[in-house]
């Protein structure tokens, strides 16, 4: 029986996507409100810059992968245009229907699709660009992923995975308080779980760091990765081409 992480714990591979399904059923509610607290705002100028980076064109064919509340997927619908496609994805259904929801009442219908990354329902060379936010973390496989993403693109195609990473050595002893004495208790104020909001900051703790991602991908097929830290390291934008 093979093991992994579930944050700081160990668990049987097959009890992670059952135990991450756990965490974002409880956060979808709040999801979109504890995003703005827990980052004081900050999540928006991290999709931004990712958005900007992307540079999509209109016509293109997007999929974004662990898409939640839609944020990047709603980013991507305007530039890509009528003639293009944002595909909205995840597979958890409170944190899709929350999603999808949110654009209805924004004006915006994509196709939405509940979905493993691990296990893409899509044709290989789909997609001009595949989007992951903030999801890669709770993937059990995370090279299988990958592999999945790398799959669904066409030659030439972009991944974007933003994501938490390592911050700068100096912060670290600052960040490690706000994340396992702070973030805990603004979700037990705010969304009466600081349990999931634990998980979160010991899942950062366990992912892979920047150097590590960036090999991991080009394991997973893409021939160039750059790196973008952003707020020290806080967050990481890895942008790989299928080549
Ligand atoms: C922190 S949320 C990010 C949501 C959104 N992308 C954002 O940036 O706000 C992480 C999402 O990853 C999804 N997720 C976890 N494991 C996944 C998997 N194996 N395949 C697809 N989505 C997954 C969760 O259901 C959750 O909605």
């Amino acid at each position: 029986m093979s093991e992994t992480h579930f944050g700081y714990s160990t668990v049987d591979e097959k009890a992670k996507a059952s135990r991450v399904r756990g965490v974002f059923d409880s956060v979808a509610p709040k999801y979109d409100l504890m995003n703005d607290l827990m980052s004081l705002g900050l999540h928006r100028a991290w999709k931004a810059y990712a958005v900007a980076v992307a540079n999509v064109r209109p016509g293109q064919k997007v999929l974004d992968i662990a898409g939640g509340t839609g944020d990047l997927a709603r980013a991507f619908a305007k530039p890509v245009g009528a003639s293009g496609l944002v595909v909205h994805t995840d597979i958890n259904e409170a944190m899709l229907r929350q999603g999808r929801d949110r654009l209805i009442d924004e004006g915006l219908l994509l196709p939405a699709a509940l979905c493993d990354a691990e296990a893409l329902p899509f044709a290989a060379g789909s997609f001009d660009l595949v989007s992951v936010g903030f999801g890669l973390r709770n993937m059990t496989h995370k090279d299988k992923a990958l592999a999945e993403m790398a799959r669904v693109l066409k030659p030439g195609g972009r991944l974007l995975v933003l994501e938490f990473s390592k911050v700068a050595a100096p912060l670290s002893r600052a960040y490690d308080f706000y994340s396992f004495k702070v973030l805990p208790r603004i979700g037990q104020w705010v969304a009466g779980d600081a349990a999931s909001y634990r998980y979160l900051a010991e899942s950062i703790r366990v992912h892979p760091g920047q150097a590590e991602l960036k090999a991991m991908m080009k394991t997973a097929g893409f021939g160039h990765v750059d790196v973008h830290n952003l707020s020290a390291g806080v967050v990481a934008l890895h942008v790989g081409i299928k080549c």
